[in-house]
């Protein structure tokens, strides 16, 4: 399974890839904003140094939502670093955008699917990722986690090489049950992937074994 860190904060990607576990990065408009990146100078210099922190794929999301817009900001942004992956909503013309984009090679991230349907279309048009949003389903007493269960069977079923990018990983149960499910790729915030680290029978065992070798080596 391959770890994203959903953030644009330069300091979480950092710490996440000197963990040596990171497998890319996820941004979207809101994660730029917190990070109070603005303007498109700044915004793509942001980009550009995300790809140096990484190796692996960062995506970068169009603000467009028209066809031609899309395709201008999309090429505007893959040719920034061969590590970009343009992020595009699930909207019709986004459908063409990724259509468009994968023709040429340029990878993409279809972003807001909350359906089956959605992953299905988004794959049908050579999207290199599909992003199900589990946390934000859950939000509204939805079960995010059958979204993925949903998409890998029906990808499963078929020859599609779209990866299955679970997003909106609020927590580390979130990451654990997509791995259960198959999920290609997870992204969430840094804690969630801390979280692994957890367990008090960890920390006991630990810390009595630094007691019992302090008592025989006084
Ligand atoms: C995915 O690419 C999105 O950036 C993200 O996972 C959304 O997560 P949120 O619902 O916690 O904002």
């Amino acid at each position: 399974m391959k770890f994203f860190i959903d953030t644009a904060n330069l300091a979480q990607i950092k710490e996440a890839q000197d963990l040596g576990v990171l497998d890319g990065v996820t941004t979207n408009p809101s994660l730029m904003a917190k990070e109070g990146i603005s303007g498109q100078a700044n915004v793509i210099e942001h980009y550009k140094t995300i790809c140096e922190i990484v190796d692996g794929d960062v995506s970068a999301e169009v603000i467009a939502t028209d066809f031609e817009g899309m395709v201008k900001e999309g090429e505007a942004l893959a040719a920034l670093h061969p590590q970009i992956v343009v992020k595009i909503p699930m909207i019709k013309d986004g459908i063409k955008a990724i259509k468009y984009f994968s023709d040429k090679g340029i990878k993409t991230n279809c972003t807001l699917i909350f359906s089956s349907g959605q992953a299905l279309l988004a794959a049908k048009a050579g999207a290199t990722y599909v992003s199900p949003f589990i946390g934000r389903l859950d939000d509204i007493s939805t079960d995010g986690l059958r979204l993925i269960e949903d998409i890998r069977l029906i990808f499963d079923n078929y020859t599609y090489d779209t990866q299955i990018l679970a997003a909106s990983v609020r927590h580390t149960m979130h990451l654990l049950q997509c791995a259960e499910i198959g999920a290609d790729v997870m992204t969430g915030p840094l804690s969630v992937i801390l979280g692994l680290l957890k367990h008090p029978l960890t920390d006991s065992g630990l810390a009595q074994f630094l007691a019992d070798h302090a008592k025989s080596n006084a």
